[in-house]
């Protein structure tokens, strides 16, 4: 998508669609973040062609090195600059020279630290040469369906994300990689991750309306710590949010962590007030927590619910009750089952089961059980969406569960969540649902307030009703 900022066109295809890399200041030396770019793209199965540049070394891992971009022979899209910054201006000017449309500057080192100057100048190199700059200071960008991968974290250490359809991007490289790293275990997958830095050039802005446009993205999530054109992003976040959701993390709210967003990105942070006024006026679902970003993040990939009346099934008693609180504490509704539901329920479970809502199927519940009640509650309805518990501590609960729970979420009818609690046997079936696209969560409070953000989202966006559920 090209944009279009005081009269420079950049592109961000270049950066996360790339036909050719070159990796500038590649290493031979494995401890060096030049050397571990490098290495992951080799690795990563990228299939473009990609350059490693130092002008000390003639071979990277069996690669031929170039001194410069300038020696490469043939055109190059795009550029990883790992090199410090005293010299990060030159070979910026090398990559305007040579046509490169974009680049990611890892190189820290910049505004953060005072040197304003330096910043200023590689940004002027770009805008003068429509190269689409993401950085400096920032982890690099990962698009799981090109196999792009700047990020400078080895692969053994942090695993990447699946291809799936939420974005994310973040100014901090470390809370990027800590969400990368919770996705990748979890099987959520990301279509894309973009850490932008210092936002010398491309900016969340920009991020939000190429994300817009991108096909592969569902629900975009970010973690801020300033907007650099609050009022345009803002606007354009209003025009996002009309087509996808927005989740967003504010740091540096209150007055030491302003000081210390300064010296992490060189950000201005505004008044929390403020930020949380702008950012409901445009629809944004702000959190507080990085926990939250992720947990609300993923249920947006569930089809939207009608309306906000919840069915809860479960094997344990006091989970339901918990569940059944948070839900009424959240603005949703226990849904009222439909005579039909009623009278099926009661005739094939055992009568020691209540036919209300919270639905507990017991103690001795089976996969069986559960599927029985899962159909009905599938069609009824009067049912919005349903938050399946599964405490797998119980002797006849087995993993056989899983398959009964994601053969109801394909039918895509109405979100459905799980909610589970546990320790190793839970976790393992906890992954099994959600590298299948089933969100997954431990706490009732979470769960419910995700389900609730799902349910306020579409009310909002379809019938324009947007006050609290
Ligand atoms: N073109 C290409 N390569 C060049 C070069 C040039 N003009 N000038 C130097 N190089 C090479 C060096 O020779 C070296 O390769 P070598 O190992 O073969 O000698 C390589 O580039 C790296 O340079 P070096 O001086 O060894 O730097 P470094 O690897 O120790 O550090 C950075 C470079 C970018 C990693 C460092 O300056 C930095 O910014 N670190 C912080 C990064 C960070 O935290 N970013 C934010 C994350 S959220």
């Amino acid at each position: 998508m090209r944009m279009v900022e005081e009269g420079h066109v950049m592109d961000l295809k270049y950066v996360l669609e790339p036909k050719s890399i070159a990796v500038i200041g590649a290493s031979k030396e494995p401890g060096k973040l030049g050397h571990v770019i490098f290495r992951n793209f080799i690795e990563s199965g990228f299939q473009g062609n990609v350059y490693p540049i130092n002008p000390n070394t003639e071979v990277i891992l069996d690669t031929k090195c170039y001194p410069s971009v300038l020696e490469v022979p043939g055109s190059i899209d795009s550029a990883i600059i790992v090199v410090p910054a005293a010299f990060a201006g030159k070979v910026m000017q090398e990559c305007a020279e040579k046509g490169i449309k974009g680049v990611v500057m890892i190189t820290s080192g910049f505004a953060e630290v005072g040197n304003v100057k330096g910043e200023q100048e590689i940004a002027k190199i770009a805008k003068d040469n429509d190269i689409a700059l993401v950085g400096p200071n920032c982890l690099g960008v990962i698009n799981p369906a090109t196999r792009v991968d700047s990020v400078f974290l080895p692969m053994y250490k942090l695993k990447r994300p699946k291809l799936g359809e939420i974005a994310f991007i973040t100014q901090s490289g470390a809370v990027g990689s800590a969400v990368v790293d919770l996705a990748a275990e979890m099987g959520v997958g990301m279509s894309k991750f973009i850490s932008y830095g210092n936002a010398a050039v491309i900016n969340e802005t920009h991020l939000l309306e190429y994300l817009k446009e991108d096909k592969k993205t569902k629900v975009i999530a970010a973690y801020v710590e300033t907007t650099k054109e609050g009022r345009r992003f803002i606007d354009v976040a209003k025009e996002v949010t009309k087509e996808k959701p927005i989740i967003l993390i504010k740091a540096g709210k209150t007055a030491g962590g302003t000081k210390a967003a300064a010296s992490h990105t060189a950000s201005m942070a505004g008044s929390a007030e403020v930020y949380s006024a702008a950012f409901k006026q445009a629809r944004i679902i702000e959190v507080e927590s990085l926990t939250d970003l992720f947990d609300y993040s993923k249920i947006f990939m569930q089809p939207p619910p009608k309306g906000s009346r919840i069915a809860v099934l479960t094997n344990g008693g006091g989970a339901g009750v918990l569940t059944a609180d948070e839900i009424e504490k959240a603005g949703l509704k226990l849904a009222e089952f439909s005579k039909e539901t009623k009278e099926d329920l009661r005739r094939k479970l055992p009568s020691y089961v209540n036919i209300s809502n919270p639905l507990d199927l017991a103690g001795d519940a089976d996969t069986e059980r559960y599927k029985f009640a899962l159909d009905l509650l599938m069609v009824d309805e009067n049912i919005d969406a349903i938050i399946v518990i599964l405490l797998f501590q119980t002797i006849s609960l087995d993993s056989s569960v899983n398959k009964i729970v994601l053969s109801a979420a394909e039918q895509n009818r109405k979100p459905i969540i799980v909610l589970s609690i546990g320790g190793q046997f839970t976790n393992m079936n906890k992954q099994i649902l959600e590298s299948s696209g089933v969100p997954t969560y431990s706490s009732p409070a979470i769960a419910v307030n995700a389900l609730s953000k799902l349910a306020w989202y579409y009310r909002c966006i379809t019938q324009g009703v947007c006050g609290p559920l």
